[in-house]
C-alpha cells in the first residue's frame, strides 16, 4: 500500500475538524445496510465527513476532516479526508460509510499515513501522528459549556468534537489537546455534524 504523498495543501488548508468515535469499529467490518447498528455509530462520523467537505454543488477544498476511531477491535485508527483531493464523496451516508469501510480494511502499521484512495488516508492513531499533523495549531474543543464561539478566533486551529458521546481524557491525550480552548455554540446539545455546519457558517461569515 502506498504511503500518503506529502502534499503542501495539508499545511495551507485553513479549516480542520476532528471527530472522535469512541465505539466506532476500526476494522471496517460493518453492514452498509445497517450502519448505526453494526459499526459503533460510524454513521455519526460519516455525516460529519459530508458536513465538513460537501457544499450543495461542490466541495470545500480548504477543509480537512479527521476521524479518530476508538472502538473494537482496536487499536485506534485515524482517517483523514482532504477536500482538495477527495473523490466519489456523495451526500448520502452509505456512500461516505463505504469510503470509510474501504479505508479501514487497509492494514496499517505505526509510522504515518497510508493512502486509502484519492484524498483519503488511514493511520494508526498515535500521539506522535497528531503532534506532527497539528504542530503549531491551536486546539479548540467544541463543548456546550465552552466560551461563546463569537469571542474566539478560529484561525490556525483544529476544531475537535465528540461523535455521539463527548470527549474523554484519553482523547485529549491522544490529540495533544491538553489546555485546549473550549468553545460553545450555545448550551443546547447539538449533533456533531450540525456543529460542523454551524462552525463552517460562522467561518464563512467571518473570513469569506
Ligand atoms: C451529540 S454531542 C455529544 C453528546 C452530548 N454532549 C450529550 O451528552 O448529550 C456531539 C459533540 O458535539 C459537540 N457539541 C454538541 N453541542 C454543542 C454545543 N452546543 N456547542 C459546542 N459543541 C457542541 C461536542 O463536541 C459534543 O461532544
Amino acid at each position: 500500500m502506498k504511503e500518503a504523498p506529502h502534499d503542501a495543501s495539508l499545511s495551507t488548508a485553513i479549516r480542520r475538524f476532528v471527530i472522535v468515535g469512541h465505539n466506532a469499529r476500526t476494522d471496517g467490518e460493518f453492514n452498509l445496510k445497517d450502519i448505526p447498528g453494526t459499526s459503533g455509530r460510524l454513521d455519526v462520523l460519516a455525516r460529519c465527513v459530508t458536513a465538513g467537505l460537501l457544499l450543495s454543488n461542490g466541495i470545500r477544498k480548504d477543509t480537512l476532516v479527521y476521524l479518530l476511531l476508538r472502538g473494537l477491535p482496536g487499536p485506534a485508527k485515524a482517517l483523514r479526508f482532504e477536500g482538495k483531493h477527495v473523490k466519489n464523496l456523495n451526500p448520502d451516508e452509505r456512500s461516505s460509510s463505504s469510503l470509510i469501510q474501504n479505508a479501514l480494511r487497509i492494514p496499517v502499521s505505526p509510522g504515518g499515513w497510508l493512502q486509502a484512495g484519492p484524498g483519503i488516508d488511514v493511520a494508526l492513531a498515535e500521539r506522535p501522528l497528531f503532534d506532527k499533523e497539528f504542530g503549531g495549531l491551536r486546539r479548540i474543543v467544541m463543548a456546550e459549556d465552552g466560551e461563546s464561539i463569537g469571542n474566539v478566533s478560529l484561525r490556525n486551529a483544529v476544531m475537535i468534537l465528540g461523535g455521539h458521546t463527548d470527549l474523554i481524557e484519553e482523547d485529549v491525550g491522544l490529540l495533544g489537546s491538553e489546555g485546549a480552548t473550549r468553545v460553545s455554540l450555545g448550551s443546547r446539545s447539538l449533533h456533531a455534524d450540525h456543529c460542523v455546519t454551524v462552525a463552517h457558517h460562522i467561518m464563512d461569515s467571518k473570513v469569506g
